[in-house]
C-alpha cells in the first residue's frame, strides 16, 4: 500500500505550497467530485443518462453498471455504498434491478432523482458503521476503498460480511490504478513536476498561486485488496481490468497527444497495461 497524493495548482491564494489531509466528511467528499450539483439534465430520463451516464467522460460509470449487468440477476437484492450521484445505479434500476443507494449524506440530487425515478431509494450510510435493518443478496462499493487506510478496509470488509446473505456477492473498484513502480513514477515525477512547471510558469507571468499537496487516498496492489478480503471470509470469483490509458492521461502532453493520434492512442494502451483506471473485482462470500 502506498499514500496516494496529489498535486494541483490553487490560483486563489499567495504564493507558497499547501498541504491537505485526506477529505472525510461527506461535504470535503461532494466538493471532490466537482459539488455534486443538480442542474437542467435531472428534467428527465434520457437528458440525465445523456449527461451522466453515456457521456464519454462517464464511461467509468458505464463500465461499473456494465459489470454488474454481467454478473449479477435482476432478481438480486442489490445494496449500492457511496453511491454518490447514483448514475450507474439509476441506469441500472431503469434496467429493472432491485438496487437501493446509499451515502454518507442526502443531496439535492438525490431529491431531484426521486423526482425522475418515483422507485428510487436511498439510506444514509457510513461504511464503516454499517447498521443495516436487512440484509442483501449483493453489495457494490465502486471507487470508494482507495479512501481507507488499513484498519478501515479491514473494517469495511467485515461489515459487509456481515451486511451480505449467505453466498452474496460484493462488487468494487478501488479506484486507479495499483501500487507499482508505473504508478509511483506517475504520482510522484511527471504529476507532481507537470505542477511544479505549471506553478513556475503562473508566477513568471505574475500570477501568485500555491501548490496544493492533497492527501488523496492509498493505491493497493491486486493481491493487498484480495488478502485483506480474504480475511473477512471474502474468495475473489472474477478481476476485469479496464481503460489503460486514463491514468497516462493525466499527463497533460500526453492526452493532447492521444486525443490528436489513433496510432499514440495504441501506443498508449499497450504502455498503460500496467495501470488499468478501472479494477473490477467481484468477491463471493464463502458460505461455511
Ligand atoms: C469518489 S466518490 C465515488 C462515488 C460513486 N460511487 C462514483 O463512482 O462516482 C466517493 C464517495 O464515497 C462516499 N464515502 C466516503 N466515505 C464513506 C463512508 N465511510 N461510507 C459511505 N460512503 C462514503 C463519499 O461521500 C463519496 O460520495
Amino acid at each position: 500500500m502506498r499514500k496516494w497524493v496529489k498535486y494541483t495548482i490553487d490560483n486563489s491564494r499567495e504564493e507558497g505550497v499547501v498541504f491537505k489531509d485526506k477529505s472525510r466528511t461527506a461535504e470535503e467528499h461532494a466538493k471532490d467530485m466537482d459539488g455534486y450539483h443538480s442542474d437542467v439534465s435531472y428534467d428527465n430520463k434520457e437528458s440525465f443518462f445523456k449527461k451522466w451516464y453515456h457521456h464519454q467522460d462517464r464511461s467509468r460509470i458505464k463500465t461499473y453498471s456494465e459489470f454488474v449487468q454481467k454478473y449479477v440477476d435482476k432478481k438480486n437484492k442489490i445494496l449500492s455504498l457511496a453511491s454518490g450521484r447514483c448514475a450507474g445505479e439509476l441506469y441500472l434500476l431503469d434496467q429493472g434491478y432491485n438496487i437501493v443507494c446509499s451515502d454518507l449524506r442526502e443531496l439535492n440530487i438525490h431529491r431531484d432523482a426521486k423526482q425522475l425515478f418515483p422507485e428510487f431509494r436511498f439510506l444514509l450510510l457510513n461504511t464503516l458503521n454499517l447498521e443495516l435493518r436487512q440484509s442483501y443478496d449483493v453489495i457494490t462499493a465502486f471507487s470508494l476503498i482507495y479512501l481507507f487506510d488499513d484498519d478501515e478496509l479491514k473494517l469495511f470488509f467485515k461489515n459487509v460480511a456481515n451486511s451480505l446473505n449467505r453466498g452474496g456477492a460484493l462488487l468494487i473498484d478501488p479506484s486507479g490504478a495499483a501500487d507499482n513502480e508505473s504508478t509511483l513514477l506517475l504520482d510522484e515525477v511527471f504529476l507532481k513536476y507537470q505542477t511544479c512547471l505549471k506553478k513556475m510558469v503562473l508566477s513568471l507571468l505574475g500570477k501568485p498561486n500555491s501548490l496544493v499537496s492533497k492527501h488523496h487516498g492509498f493505491r493497493r496492489t491486486d493481491e493487498e485488496i484480495i488478502a485483506k478480503a480474504k480475511e473477512a471470509g471474502f474468495e475473489l470469483e472474477v478481476v476485469e481490468r479496464n481503460d489503460f490509458l486514463m491514468e497516462l492521461r493525466r499527463i497533460r502532453i500526453l492526452s493532447m497527444i492521444f486525443n490528436r493520434s489513433g496510432l499514440a492512442r495504441k501506443i498508449g494502451g499497450t504502455l498503460g497495461r500496467k495501470m488499468p483506471y478501472v479494477r473490477l473485482f467481484l468477491f463471493r462470500l464463502a458460505s461455511h
